[in-house]
């Protein structure tokens, strides 16, 4: 992964989750940790979900440089503007989702560049969507209204927006019943309560295969931050 995988166009391009004008709003208090963040503690927040990766030292140059360019593309926004390409990859009510037709839809649509195991064929190809090689189950992304909303705005690829929200919903829970890395701070997140429930955990992928999973509850309440 890198971050351009999520954040097409090295965060320049409008659906597909912009970074322009995050400076502008940073600190911000987010719900997940409950508690003022600041930019450099946001971008560690997707290196160690969305990248599966280890945070920046506080002093690291790679994470001043992000910064600095977060900061260059963000020139000219005011201070907690309301920025109206932001928060805009989450589906509100998602519907009931069909695995096995979701499987189907990912033959046809999703394999020339996400290949036929999920592991991708290049993190500006197509990075990986399942797999070692993937964003782990802490992330944004592995929550269903997340993945629903993301999927429907930007995917296929050069084909973006054609899909119902029944088939993005039957993709994304076919890509989030497969494997991937398990977030180890799982208890810690939403301290002050609040928590989704729409997060795809290792429990949830194995009640999928095993025919025990209960959408109404995973989807009973999706309302949070996105990621
Ligand atoms: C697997 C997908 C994924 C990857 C990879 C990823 N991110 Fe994110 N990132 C997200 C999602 C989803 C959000 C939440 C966006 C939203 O709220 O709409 C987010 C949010 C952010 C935000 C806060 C945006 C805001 O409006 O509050 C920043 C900053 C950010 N990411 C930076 C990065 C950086 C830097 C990298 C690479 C080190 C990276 N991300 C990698 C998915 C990803
Ligand atoms: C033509 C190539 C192409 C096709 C077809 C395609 N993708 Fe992607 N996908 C990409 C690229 C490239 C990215 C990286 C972000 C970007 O550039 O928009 C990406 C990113 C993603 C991401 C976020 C990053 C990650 O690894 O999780 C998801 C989820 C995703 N695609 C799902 C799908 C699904 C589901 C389909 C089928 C409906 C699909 N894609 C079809 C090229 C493609």
């Amino acid at each position: 992964m890198s971050c351009s995988s999520c954040h097409a166009g090295a965060g320049l391009e409008k659906d597909s989750s912009p970074l322009v004008g995050v400076t502008a709003i940073y600190p911000e208090y987010i719900s997940r940790s409950d508690e003022m963040v600041t930019m450099e503690e946001r971008i560690n927040g997707c290196m160690v979900r969305s990248m599966n990766g280890e945070p920046f030292a506080e002093d690291d140059e790679d994470l001043d440089a992000m910064v600095a360019y977060l900061t260059y593309i963000s020139e000219g926004i005011p201070v907690n503007a309301d920025l109206e390409w932001r928060k805009i990859n989450t589906m509100e009510d998602v519907p009931t989702p069909d695995v096995a037709n979701g499987e189907e839809l990912f033959q046809q649509s999703c394999i020339a560049c996400h290949a036929q195991d999920g592991s991708g064929t290049g993190s500006n190809t197509g990075p990986a969507l399942w797999g070692d090689g993937s964003f782990n189950d802490g992330a944004g992304l592995a929550r269903m209204s997340n993945m629903a909303g993301y999927i429907q705005n930007n995917m296929p690829k050069g084909n973006e927006k054609s899909l119902s929200d029944q088939e993005a919903a039957d993709l994304a829970a076919f890509v989030l019943s497969q494997d991937r890395p398990e977030f180890d701070k799982h208890d810690s997140d939403w301290p002050g309560g609040g928590r989704p429930s729409d997060a795809m955990t290792k429990e949830r992928r194995d009640a999928v295969k095993d025919g025990t999973i209960n959408w109404d509850e995973v989807l009973g309440n999706t309302k949070g931050i996105s990621e």
